[in-house]
């Protein structure tokens, strides 16, 4: 059995999806759900659907080895990043394996400050005719980690930020969760 952390700051619509796709899985376990937000709605849905959470400090984050060495105990065997905000600290990346979700076709629109909406607002207001979304390996760096897998979708003339949003949103509840089944059957078979 495969374990799985989902890391999450916001809503968690990403994060219940996957949660789903793994129930009653044969080889991987959704383990717990953290965020950096007490009040984020995404622990509210992990509850919901009988997951563990856990919220964290930017100090048990960052400043000590205790989350990595909590996470090693409950033998995690990959953190997924589903909408979380905060740069990975280098002890972290050094201990896991951790795939992100970005909202866009990376390298473009990607770094400090590119997250959820602002994504979507930069890709409109630059009226680029397509957008879609990266699934990629953390590193050191803000989206700078090798792609696993890119997916493309039209940015249509009259999108807002939030049909853009809608679009990508689809995208990502269809391709995540096969994408890290994918990555797991590939490394760990190999
Ligand atoms: C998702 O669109 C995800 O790609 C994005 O945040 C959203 C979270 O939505 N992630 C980033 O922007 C990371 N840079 P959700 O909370 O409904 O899953």
């Amino acid at each position: 059995m495969k374990n799985i952390a989902i890391f999450a700051s916001g809503s968690g619509s990403n994060a219940e999806n996957i949660i789903r796709y793994f129930q009653n899985h044969p080889y991987v376990r959704i383990d717990s759900v953290w965020s950096n937000k007490k009040e984020a709605y995404v622990l509210q849905r992990a509850h919901n659907l009988g997951v563990e959470t856990k919220y964290f400090t930017r100090e048990q984050f960052s400043g000590s080895d205790q989350m990595i060495k909590e996470l090693q105990n409950r033998n995690v065997d990959l953190v997924v990043l589903a909408g979380f905000l905060w740069l990975v600290p280098p002890e972290f990346v050094d201990a896991f394996t951790i795939i992100n979700i970005h909202p866009a076709l990376l390298p473009t629109y990607g770094g400090k400050g590119m997250y959820g909406s602002f994504v979507h607002e930069s890709v409109v207001r630059n009226q680029e005719k397509e957008s879609g979304i990266t699934i990629h390996l953390v590193n050191k760096e803000y989206d700078k980690g090798e792609h696993i897998l890119q997916v493309k979708c039209p940015v249509l003339p009259d999108d807002t930020p939030d049909t853009l949003a809608a679009r990508i949103h689809e995208l990502e509840y269809k391709y995540f969760p096969k994408a890290i089944e994918d990555f797991l059957s590939r490394v760990w078979s190999a």
